[in-house]
């Protein structure tokens, strides 16, 4: 039988889309079809777990204050999951009571980097350890998918290409490591709203989109490790709705350009804007000029690609 520890912690990581193409709306949906390309990066949060009478949730960290401490967090539905799952297939359903969810916080809120999606896999994977479920990862992802689009990446995390809703994952191959410069908004973006602006502008212009794929050259170029032709091939279809629903957003993006970015772009819905850099130095140099210029409310510095949600050792943490 699996042993049962008292608590458990599991680190997740961000994303940033290197490429995020979006596809016409399924009417019954809402939900638009994607071609997209996820890396996750060195920007985590840390979600830990333990047994208690009835379930609770804290936030400390960055962006704690706009997070949901009820049912309405991902993170709190993700373990309710599991917690359903395990009741069908354990006798002992006393060892399932409650579970304290406590969450670290370095991924920003409503940022564009899937900081919610994040802590929903990482209390996936906690709660399967702190149960003792060994739900396997087909049946993790399954319930990743249920919970939302970026969810199954936040499980898989490293690169990966992303179609249907973005929830439909191939991995990709690539090379070397990226270093990213992330300038932070003071004010999030809804990613439904960023998704209705992207609709509202296509029928302003009556554009019609065909079905996306991802693009040949930036999988050529990540295959390469070829940083500067991935900083070319950066693209987010997403990036002309957030501009238009956070204009200041350029003024950050042309900072980026100034201080010899290789490509910079908004990450996912926004309004995070992500740079790409050559090296370490090159990254620490964008990270001074986007601070000094004013255009963003906080810089952070991460690389990529790192692992999905993953449990760490409470012993001795690597
Ligand atoms: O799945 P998730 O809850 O993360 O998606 C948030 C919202 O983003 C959806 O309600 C939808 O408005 C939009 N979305 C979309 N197409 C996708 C993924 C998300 O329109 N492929």
């Amino acid at each position: 039988m699996p042993t049962r520890p008292d608590a458990v912690t599991v680190r997740a990581a961000a994303k940033v889309n290197l490429e995020l193409l979006v596809g016409p709306r399924d009417e019954a949906t809402g939900y638009h079809e994607l071609a997209t390309v996820f890396q996750a990066v060195s920007l985590t949060d840390d979600v830990t777990l333990s047994h208690a009478p009835a379930t609770s949730l804290t936030v400390e960290g960055r962006g704690a204050e706009h997070v949901p401490t009820d049912a309405g967090n991902l993170a709190w539905r993700a373990a309710e999951l599991v917690a359903d799952r395990a009741g069908v297939d354990h006798a002992d359903l006393d060892a399932i009571r409650g579970v304290a969810i406590a969450i670290r916080k370095d991924i920003p809120v409503a940022g564009g980097m899937a900081g919610g999606s994040a802590d929903a896999a990482a209390a996936l994977v906690a709660a399967d350890a702190l149960w003792g479920t060994a739900l396997g990862a087909d049946e993790l992802t399954a319930m990743a998918a249920r919970l939302g689009a970026d969810v199954p990446f936040s499980l898989l995390g490293g690169t990966a290409v992303g179609t249907a809703r973005g929830d439909v994952l191939t991995p990709a191959m690539v090379r070397g490591t990226y270093h990213w410069v992330f300038a932070f908004s003071d004010e999030g973006l809804s990613t439904p709203r960023v998704f209705a602006e992207l609709d509202r502008l296509r029928a302003e212009r009556g554009e019609q989109v065909a079905a996306p794929r991802a693009s040949e050259a930036l999988l050529a170029a990540l295959l390469a490790g070829d940083a500067e032709a991935v900083g070319r091939h950066l693209r987010n279809d997403l990036q002309e709705a957030a501009l238009s629903l956070q204009p200041r957003l350029a003024e950050t993006l042309a900072v980026g350009e100034e201080c010899g970015a290789l490509g910079g772009i908004v990450s996912g819905s926004g309004p995070t804007t992500a740079f790409l850099a050559r090296d370490r130095e090159h990254a620490l140099h964008i990270a001074v000029g986007l601070a000094a210029s004013g255009a963003a409310a906080d810089v952070s510095r991460a690389t990529g690609p790192v692992p999905g949600a993953r449990l760490l050792d409470n012993r001795k943490d690597k």
